[in-house]
């Protein structure tokens, strides 16, 4: 266990906000977390508790006045094999563009169309990340989680983790921020079958020369990464947090008011009565794509990315946020809600 005090998050968050964390704690098991629970329980208990993951969902808007938890939990172990498929027990503290690569070099396929998303794995399962058609909730078998409340370890099954759009149990209102992930059981496939219904996938296979029939694991992975590097920025070199917002999902009545102004409105069917419209086009559509407000900006490639230009305080990002959903608001009547948590006063 490693304990940082007065620590600077600017490491801890890709959006590279330089905000401080009165304590910052670093364990590599579930025991040592525990162990650490317990004296929190019994010095500390009047300060804030925050676990984060890789940082890259979080916005500090001020310093965090309290504790904040980081695993470092890194044991991968296969529970289960056959024929067809694996289950394999991943530490929520590997980061989850790591085991993606770990698992098709291994054999076992699913993720190939999550890979390069930024996070830990222990927060992939909390966040529900998705990309290119495929979400990771549909890859977990089972969740196992220690109470950040009073030290009690459970295991989640895939039933009871209400995995939506970005959504998981660990959101609700009444679990969120009450639980540590530990350890996260993935089942996945034995035979690579590639998932390329999304957009330009396969217009980006075909683009290779490559049939869709011979394209291998890494190969689809190498054709996400480069996709997603076109478009978003890298957070080594320019703070993000990947989308901003969340694709707003609105009624089929809201969809048909804009195509009237819009006839090529892009959408994605949710349902026979309700649509998701791309954040990103309605932001554009407001103008504020490229488009900078102090040292926060709106990505030039991509407009549902905001970004730190260098020096942004969360302040300057939630400024920026404001301003972006009231345009949105006042040109299309729809409330974009963000995807990303923020943390602190603001
Ligand atoms: N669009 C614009 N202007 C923009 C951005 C998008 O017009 O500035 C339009 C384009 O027409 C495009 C459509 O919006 O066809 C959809 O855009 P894109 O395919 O880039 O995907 P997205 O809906 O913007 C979602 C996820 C991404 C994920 C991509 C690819 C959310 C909030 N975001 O973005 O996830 O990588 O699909 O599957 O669902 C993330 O969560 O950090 C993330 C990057």
């Amino acid at each position: 266990m490693e304990k940082l005090r007065n620590c600077s998050l600017k490491e801890y968050n890709t959006f590279g906000i330089d905000a401080t964390a009165d304590l910052l704690v670093k364990y590599s098991s579930e025991q040592e977390l525990l162990a650490f629970l317990d004296e929190y329980q019994r010095e500390m208990s009047h300060q804030p508790l925050l676990h984060i993951g890789g940082g890259s969902n979080l916005l500090f808007l001020s310093d965090f006045p309290g504790v904040i938890l980081f695993s470092e939990i890194k044991d991968i172990s296969v529970l289960f094999e056959d024929e067809e498929t694996v289950q394999v027990s991943v530490g929520a503290g590997i980061t989850h563009d790591d085991f993606v690569l770990y698992a098709i070099q291994h054999g076992w396929y699913g993720l190939e169309n999550l890979s390069l998303i930024p996070g830990q794995v222990g927060s992939s399962a909390v966040q529900n990340i998705g990309a290119y058609g495929a979400e990771v909730g549909n890859l977990i078998n089972k969740v196992y989680t220690v109470s950040l409340q009073d030290g009690s370890t459970r295991a989640w099954d895939h039933d009871e983790l209400s995995y939506s759009y970005r959504h998981s149990i660990f959101k609700d209102e009444a679990y969120r921020g009450k639980y540590a992930v530990c350890h996260v059981i993935f089942q996945l496939e034995k035979h690579f079958t590639p998932c390329l219904n999304y957009g330009g996938l396969m217009s980006s296979v075909q683009a290779k020369q490559i049939h869709p029939e011979n394209l291998s694991a890494m190969q689809l992975r190498d054709i996400i990464i480069e996709t997603r590097e076109k478009k978003l920025p890298d957070p080594k070199v320019i703070g993000n947090a990947g989308s901003f917002f969340m694709n707003p999902i609105v009624g089929v009545d809201v969809l048909h008011r804009i195509q009237e102004q819009y006839p090529k409105a892009p959408f994605y069917e949710v349902d026979s009565r309700h649509v998701k419209v791309p954040a990103g086009w309605l932001i554009e559509q407001c103008g504020w794509k490229g488009k900078s407000l102090g040292p926060a900006a709106v990505h030039d490639k991509q407009a549902l990315v905001l970004v730190n230009k260098g020096g942004a305080t969360g302040k300057d990002i939630l400024c920026l946020c404001k301003a972006v959903q009231q345009s949105v608001f006042e040109r299309f009547c729809i409330q974009l809600s963000p995807e990303v948590n923020f943390i602190g006063e603001s």
